[in-house]
């Protein structure tokens, strides 16, 4: 076994130094495809083809609409008839890179087949997705009434501008999960013309105002359009940016949490209120999201500590943390922590999600002053819930949530 694994780590190392490092300068050599392609083909041992498929799908992430190399069809046929899950799964991702027909059909009727697993169906999709196709808009529309795949349908709605999806999403809100409800607010607030139907589902109480979380503000104020920010201003009211007193206000937070008494909160509804508005963005004892660092071994037991970052998240705010706005040249505007970056894409980690741009798709990246943790986040909380927050964070370990709660 040891001898047939050497060579597929030769032929990794190998691959990986033509593809990183020679590709790009060799301004996509076609021919160099090709010859890995007829090399991954007539490989009899299925491991070192795996592993050829691997640095070719890890090479061109990103990448799409390359011609195809040459023999790229038969290899496909032998992979569908006798490869392995993972080894399809590869070719259909690398079909999508060459555009190939075969792969997109297999992609979209795995999506739409109600029978398969919805891992599987959620994988295609995104693989789907990123053709960035404009015909994929319809599919979305219609997978957001289908529970399973409907959060990622809603994120990937946001690529694209249609008249329809603000409406499409705003009838189904009501009956979405909370996490779908934060996809598909994240979704209305990237562009102007999603916006505004959102702004008036605020106002009409189609969407509770409550959920318009101090993020998704900021996101819609970055719009820079007058209508939605006047709307905003009359709904959510003006934001204060910066506090002309620190040291006052975390005293204020600090008296509302003693009065609480000795045992100030119940930390299972606290538990709640961290899922509602921090765990999008924050890992503690192991769950939660990645845009800001983990804190489950931060400084938690000492409120000063707590009080100043959460309600001063840009007194110090390390480099790495300070958010973007990307403008995309279809109108779409996201704001985040642009993660990496090369002459072909950008990674830009948003509020609720990771998205891969071309760089050809990008009219304007403009790093703020502000972090990526929003001010006002607890602004809207009752005392109840600050302590229960609070007493929430400060617990030593994870606490069950409320009986009741998912
Ligand atoms: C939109 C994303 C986002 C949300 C929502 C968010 N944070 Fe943050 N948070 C960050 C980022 C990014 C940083 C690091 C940059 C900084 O300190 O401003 C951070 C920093 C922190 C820190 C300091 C961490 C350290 O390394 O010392 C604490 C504590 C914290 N957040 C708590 C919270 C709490 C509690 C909530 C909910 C009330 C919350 N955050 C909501 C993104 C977020």
């Amino acid at each position: 076994m040891i001898f047939t694994r050497i060579p597929s780590l030769l032929f990794l190392i190998g691959m990986s130094l033509f593809l990183n490092i020679l590709w790009p300068c060799a301004a996509l050599d076609a021919g160099g495809l090709g010859r890995l392609t007829v090399l991954a083909t007539e490989s009899v041992d299925p491991v070192v083809r795996k592993d050829i498929l691997r640095g070719m799908d890890a090479a061109l992430r990103g990448r799409i609409g390359l011609a195809a190399p040459l023999g790229w069809d038969l290899l496909e046929a032998a992979v569908i008839s006798g490869g392995d899950a993972e080894t399809r799964s590869l070719v259909r991702s690398l079909g999508v890179v060459f555009g190939s027909r075969l792969a997109l059909e297999a992609l979209r009727s795995t999506v739409v087949d109600q029978g398969a697993a919805s891992v599987d169906r959620n994988a295609a999709l995104s693989t789907l997705l990123r053709t960035r196709s404009s015909s994929l808009v319809e599919l979305l529309q219609t997978l957001t009434a289908d529970p399973a795949t409907r959060g990622l349908a809603i994120r990937g709605l946001a690529g694209f501008d249609d008249p329809r999806t603000a409406g499409v999403i705003l009838s189904i809100f009501g009956r979405l999960e909370s996490v779908e409800q934060r996809d598909a607010l994240n979704t209305l607030a990237s562009r102007v013309a999603y916006a505004r139907p959102l702004l008036e589902a605020v106002r009409s109480q189609v969407v509770p105002k409550s959920l318009l979380t101090a993020d998704l503000v900021r996101q819609l104020r970055s719009l820079k359009d007058p209508g939605v920010t006047v709307a905003l201003g009359e709904i959510w009211g003006v934001v204060r940016e910066t506090s002309p007193d620190m040291v006052a206000e975390v005293e204020r937070v600090k008296r509302i949490y003693s009065a609480g008494g000795s045992t100030p909160g119940n930390a299972s509804r606290g538990r709640v209120v961290f899922n509602q508005i921090c765990a999008q963005c924050h890992r503690l004892f192991e769950s939660g999201g990645v845009v800001g660092p983990d804190i489950t071994g931060a400084n938690r037991s000492d409120i000063n500590y707590l009080l100043q970052n959460i309600l001063y998240p840009n007194a110090v705010i390390p480099n790495e943390y300070r958010a973007s706005t990307v403008a995309l040249k279809d109108d779409r505007v996201l704001t985040g922590l642009v993660r990496s970056q090369d002459a072909v894409s950008l990674v830009i980690q948003t509020a609720n999600e990771t998205v891969t741009v071309p760089r050809s798709e990008v009219s304007k990246v403009e790093m703020t002053e502000v972090s990526m943790m929003p001010e006002g986040l607890i602004a809207g909380l009752s005392d109840p819930q600050i302590r229960d927050l609070i007493y929430y964070l400060s617990r030593p370990g994870q606490v069950p949530l409320p009986v009741g709660e998912k």
